[in-house]
């Protein structure tokens, strides 16, 4: 008998500060009519005071995640946790939510795939559970991001795009009669890729191995301890890698466009996901959006907008969701699940 990963259950926690464009355009020069129309995002979430971190998010999304699977802390057999804002150098967040928690022993990874945090951490999890190596897994996808932002207009091109936030999934392992049937619940397929000739384009530096000193106080001064982005190169790649993993999910698994019930887009901007959308000809409704709201929350993104979609009724039992990320790196990817 083969195994399918199922997702039992999903949560997410956002930080209740609430930042409109409005009140950045106080501390740097831009308006809520740049950002509007270039990304899409009308306001953002960033933690209430400084401190709170990015294993503090991921607890309140794992617990409510844990909460509605009806699962205890105990049950857990693996933890992977998606970040780019880590609350230490090292360790990482998935061992202080293994203690947080009151997990057992278990193994704890952080993965580091940026905004594509959440498709590259949903593969990894299938390919545990296929090898029997993990039955009961939790997975957070968690980024505090602001205290890193340049909030003037120095590094207003980054500083209007991001946002703090925590999503979280139970996923478990079941026994299926059939390996290749789509309509059987569970995650169908992924889809990942990389090319690091585009690390210099998205990243943040220092502190980091390559600078000398690790983090000097020149890095400080030049202000190069904030990340960066040629931002037109990554639109055009991004708009480019996510067609092409959403073209690869649907060949090789026989669909057409119109059989993906929700489309479940990383949120980097806006008209990066209507381009998406309208090349896979895919009515608005059947795709989630909340970057208004969240801005882009990296790793957190896609979990966030299938808790809400989950919690409003778009996402039901036997839908076809596809979801598709591309970031940093450059990494991209996507995965096809049946609800
Ligand atoms: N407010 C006002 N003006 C601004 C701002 C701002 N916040 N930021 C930049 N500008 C200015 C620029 O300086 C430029 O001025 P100039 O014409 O005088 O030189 C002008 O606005 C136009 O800038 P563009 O670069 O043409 O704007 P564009 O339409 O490309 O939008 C944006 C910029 C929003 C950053 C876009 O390129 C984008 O979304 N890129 C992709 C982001 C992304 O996908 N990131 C991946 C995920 S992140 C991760 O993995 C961590």
């Amino acid at each position: 008998m083969g195994l399918r990963t199922v997702i039992r259950s999903v949560g997410h926690y956002v930080p209740e500060r609430c930042v409109t464009n409005d009140e950045l355009s106080t501390l740097m020069d831009t308006t809520d009519a740049w950002i509007t129309e270039r990304t899409g995002i009308k306001e953002r979430r960033f933690i209430e005071k400084e401190g709170i971190s990015t294993a503090d998010l991921g607890e309140r999304a794992a617990r409510q995640a844990l909460e509605r699977g009806g699962w205890s802390p105990a049950d857990i057999d693996l933890i992977v946790v998606a970040t780019l804002s880590p609350d230490y150098y090292f360790p990482g967040v998935g061992v202080m939510l293994q203690q947080r928690l009151g997990c057992r022993t278990i193994p704890a990874i952080d993965l580091r795939a940026q905004c594509s945090g959440f498709v590259y951490g949903l593969s990894c999890i299938d390919g545990y559970v296929k090898s029997r190596q993990a039955s009961k897994i939790l997975f957070v996808c968690a980024e505090v991001q602001s205290p890193v932002l340049d909030l003037t207009t120095r590094g207003r091109e980054m500083a209007v795009l991001f946002g703090d936030g925590a999503g979280a999934l139970t996923l478990e392992a079941v026994g299926i009669e059939e390996e290749g049937d789509i309509s059987t619940p569970g995650i169908i397929d992924s889809y990942l890729g990389s090319d690091g000739s585009g690390a210099d384009v998205l990243c943040m530096k220092v502190p980091g191995t390559a600078t000398p000193g690790f983090i000097s106080a020149a890095a400080v001064e030049e202000h190069v301890i904030h990340p960066q982005m040629e931002g037109k190169v990554v639109f055009k790649n991004a708009v480019t890698r996510l067609l092409e993993t959403a073209n690869v999910l649907l060949q090789r698994n026989g669909l057409c466009a119109d059989q993906i019930d929700l489309l479940v887009p990383h949120q980097a901007n806006l008209r990066i996901n209507e381009m998406v959308r309208e090349h896979l000809g895919l009515a608005p409704e059947r795709v989630v959006n909340n970057i208004h709201r969240y801005g882009n929350t990296t790793a957190a993104t896609i979990p966030i907008g299938v808790s809400e979609a989950v919690s409003d009724g778009r996402l039901q039992a036997g839908k076809l969701v596809m979801t598709l990320a591309f970031g940093a790196g450059f990494t991209w990817g996507g995965n096809l699940i049946r609800w």
